[in-house]
């Protein structure tokens, strides 16, 4: 490899000024990106029971998870018909009506009116028709295993068309055991959600920044993270199981014999990266919360009880420091990054033409989703 190739090889990567520190810039991009396209809003196992709502907010909106009786998932807005108020403000357990908080507006779990007490006077009340049409505003969600996604703006893809990539690399994997781990790790990150997301598609700072990872599958044999659409595949083998990369090292169970020594990774754009090992999940998510600010939480699934079990006590406890010192390894060069580019040295990305092809595809979509909503420029 000649030194002098380097240059002439980089990659072309340009997203606006701003795009990593603006405050004009973070709002469009919010509607742009986080609501035109698929985006994680809860998990299922924050409602478990018909009749269980819980607030959440996504791209800064609130919204509504709720099960209803037969089962199923809705996410409505959380936005009252009312006078717009946000109608729960804490999750709500085996609720038949939805009440609002403010004048006690009641809803159905499908999220049609039902009730208004003393609203045609005192003691008279208007008793809603389920068909009057009235009702909570629905958002488009999808579920795949215990994750929600939503569509704010209705517009995208059809989510099996958006999963694809991730749903066709795993089909034999068994994720039907999968439960929630009894931890989840959270880190506040000062640096731009994207920083966050590039951080997981750049699979060549792994010997450096992660000797415990890089032990586990040497740089040199690792191939760079791929693209398809808004998924970015990316997969490696390792020679030996061992405690903290996967929670039973002796095999006796894993979700996949074709995956037993396989490490799948999926971002999916624009807020969740998931790494299917053999015999867990882990899903890390992030929040943008203002230009140079980022919410990130990982969440870990392991197959049946050995969720919140003794038996697995111990190995989900190195699993989840494993984990929390990895991802602390990231948040520095991150931070730094975040302000290394307010720098007038920094003159934009000298890419590797091998390793940031997912970098290129990246900015591509942010730009296309930016372009897309007439939302480029502010
Ligand atoms: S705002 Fe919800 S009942 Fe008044
Ligand atoms: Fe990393």
């Amino acid at each position: 490899m000649s030194q002098g190739s380097d240059l002439r090889d980089t990659v072309a990567l340009d997203l606006p000024e701003g795009a990593y520190g603006s405050e004009s810039f973070f709002v469009r991009e919010r509607e742009a990106v986080f609501r035109g396209n698929w985006t994680l809003a809860g998990f299922g196992h924050q409602i478990p029971e018909p009749g269980d709502a819980s607030p959440v907010t996504v791209a800064g909106l609130p919204l509504l998870l709720v099960r209803d009786l037969p089962g199923d998932v809705r996410v409505f807005h959380n936005v009252c018909l009312h006078r717009g108020c946000p109608l729960i403000r804490e999750p709500v357990h085996r609720q038949k009506r939805l009440t609002c908080f403010y004048h006690g507006w009641a809803y159905d779990l499908e999220g049609r009116l039902r009730a208004r007490p003393y609203f045609l006077e005192g003691g008279r009340h208007d008793i809603v028709d389920s068909k009057a049409g009235l009702g909570l505003e629905p958002v488009r969600s999808a579920q795949w295993s215990d994750l929600i996604f939503v569509n704010l703006d209705g517009k995208a893809a059809p989510f099996e068309e958006y999963a694809r990539p991730m749903l066709s690399r795993v089909a034999d994997y068994d994720l039907s055991s999968l439960r929630h781990g009894d931890r989840v790790l959270d880190f506040d990150v000062a640096g731009n959600w994207k920083l966050v997301a590039e951080n997981w598609l750049d699979a060549l700072h792994i010997f450096a920044i992660h000797p415990e990872l890089n032990d586990f599958a040497d740089q040199s044999g690792r191939e760079r993270t791929e693209v398809d659409g808004c998924m970015f595949p990316g997969v490696y083998e390792f020679a030996e199981p061992r405690a903290g990369m996967v929670l039973d090292p002796s095999r006796r169970h894993v979700m996949s014999s074709e995956g037993a020594n396989k490490v799948w990774s999926f971002f999916m754009f624009p807020s969740v990266f998931i790494q299917v090992r053999p015999d867990h999940l882990v899903v890390f998510d992030l929040v943008p919360v203002a230009p140079d600010r980022t919410r990130e939480r990982i969440h870990f699934y392991f197959m049946g009880e050995a969720a919140d079990d003794t038996e697995h006590a111990e190995a989900r406890r190195v699993i989840y420091e494993a984990w929390d010192a990895i991802n602390a390894q990231d948040v520095g060069p991150i931070e730094g990054m975040q302000q290394g580019r307010q720098s007038t040295a920094f003159r934009g990305l000298l890419a590797s033409p091998y390793w940031d092809e997912a970098l290129s595809h990246f900015t591509h979509l942010v730009n296309a989703c930016m372009a897309k909503s007439g939302l480029a420029h502010g």
